[in-house]
């Protein structure tokens, strides 16, 4: 079951983009949880590195203004003793001056603890600065291995969308791997830390109806949803570029789809990790015919006012695609994948249905409520349910195991460069085939239900 592994090593956390928001809605709280639930290692600092004239007070000051506004309730005793924690870099990314006086800081204080730290890189920056940063960082932190080889030293987190397209992807694994090897990269995608997938992948492993469902009785269909009543807030410029089939369905949708049915054969990092990538790579290329007929994309009416928007876009905030597997043992199978914004109510669920004496349904709930349950004829059978560890906080719990997990080398929370690409080559030619105009957009009334309004 869902829960945050303490971290042992040492660890300085650099985050790049500190004074923006990824930092106040997910490193802030993320971490806060980490120092919470005392997971943090002993040794422990993070490093802002950022563009605006700040210093560690002024720094420290913001941070604990995100604090405060995620975690109300947080002591200033309690507050005083995690913003120690913190200082901070001024810095042009475009400066070489500013990351050799970055990589001085580093060595400075591996040398005051005598020790030395894993160093941790986050980028909270736009995805085009990733390949001109890896460089500059690898130059202010030049990777050694360890005596015995096998720890990692440094490490890259770095922000989904991974590229934009299959090539734009392998482009930029290309890029990074001048500097880093595969496994100092951690891509991400916070939907595998969630804790109901996490609950999961723990029931499918240890649960036996769970995966005797799946093994005997006939699957009728898997229709997975992530439905968000929120719209694109203050993100218009950059999901404007992306749109929902981007944003949402090359990575969490299609995770959920494989950690529900892929096979597993125990929970180390490999396997899981080996699972999805086969997974992935054998999703079927859909036809222009087939996704002219069983796609549905549709933009919220209001869309194009929103700031940062394109007053004449043509980006979804919504999408529907429908397609039969072709891997076996789940040959024909028929699943729904769906994603919008501005929808009448919230839901993210798996949904998997039967033909079957004594199932009909498999729902796996991820909010409000995690939980996992069978449905026949109307009653519910709970298969798992638990409590949320930190529900109030969008982002807290995964980014707080994310960065545990990545601190402790361990990629099972990561898709890895092939994942990713294959994910890509399955979306490549949807998009490919909207961007002609097909099938036509379709617009509804933000916060009402389907069907369309034109
Ligand atoms: C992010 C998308 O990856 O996931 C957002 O960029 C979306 O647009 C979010 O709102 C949904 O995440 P969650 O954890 O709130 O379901």
């Amino acid at each position: 079951m869902w829960q945050l592994p303490k971290v042992e090593r040492p660890v300085t956390l650099t985050v790049f983009g500190a004074t923006g928001d990824l930092f106040a809605r997910k490193i802030v709280p993320a971490l806060y949880l980490l120092f919470r639930e005392r997971k943090l290692p002993a040794e422990f600092s993070v490093i802002g590195f950022g563009r605006r004239p700040l210093d560690d007070i002024s720094f420290r000051e913001q941070a604990l203004a995100h604090l405060q506004k995620a975690s109300p309730a947080v002591t200033a005793p309690e507050a005083a003793s995690f913003l120690s924690l913190f200082s901070y870099r001024r810095g042009e990314f475009s400066d070489p001056a500013a990351f050799v006086a970055l990589g001085k800081t580093l060595a400075e204080r591996d040398r005051a603890l005598g020790i030395e730290t894993l160093k941790s890189f986050y980028l909270a920056v736009p995805p085009e600065m990733v390949p001109m940063l890896a460089p500059r960082i690898a130059e202010a932190a030049p990777s050694h291995r360890l005596a015995d080889g096998s720890t990692l030293a440094w490490g890259l987190l770095i922000e989904k969308p991974f590229g934009t397209d299959e090539t734009s992807a392998r482009a930029l694994s290309a890029a990074l791997h001048e500097y880093f090897d595969e496994n100092e990269l951690f891509r991400i995608d916070h939907y595998l830390a969630k804790p109901a997938l996490d609950a999961l992948l723990h029931a499918r492993t240890t649960h036996p109806r769970y995966d005797a469902l799946l093994a005997r009785e006939k699957i009728r269909g898997i229709t997975i949803t992530l439905f968000e009543t929120l719209g694109v807030e203050s993100r218009g410029a950059f999901y404007d570029s992306v749109g929902a089939l981007r944003d949402v369905g090359q990575n969490h949708l299609l995770e959920m789809l494989a950690l529900a049915i892929m096979p597993i054969p125990n929970m180390d990092a490999a396997h899981v990790c080996g699972a999805r990538e086969a997974f992935m790579q054998a999703l079927p290329q859909l036809s222009p015919t087939h996704i002219a007929a069983n796609t549905i994309r549709a933009q919220h009416e209001g869309y194009c006012v929103i700031a940062g928007v394109g007053s004449e876009s043509q980006t979804e905030t919504y999408f529907r695609l429908a397609f039969s597997l072709t891997q076996t043992p789940y040959t024909g199978v028929p699943v729904v994948l769906q994603a919008g914004k501005r929808m009448s109510a919230m839901q993210k669920d798996i949904v998997i249905a039967f033909d079957c004496d004594h199932t009909d349904t498999l729902h796996i709930e991820l909010e409000p409520v995690p939980c996992i349950y069978t449905k026949k004829d109307g009653v519910l059978t709970m298969i798992s349910e638990f409590t949320d560890p930190e529900p109030s906080i969008q982002y807290a719990n995964e980014y707080a195991s994310l960065f545990a997990y990545a601190w402790r080398g361990d990629h099972t929370f990561f898709p890895a460069e092939k994942e990713v690409e294959y994910q890509w080559r399955f979306v490549d030619p949807i998009i490919a085939l909207w961007q002609e105009g097909m099938p036509p957009m379709r617009t509804y009334i933000p916060n009402t239900m389907l069907p369309w309004k034109k």
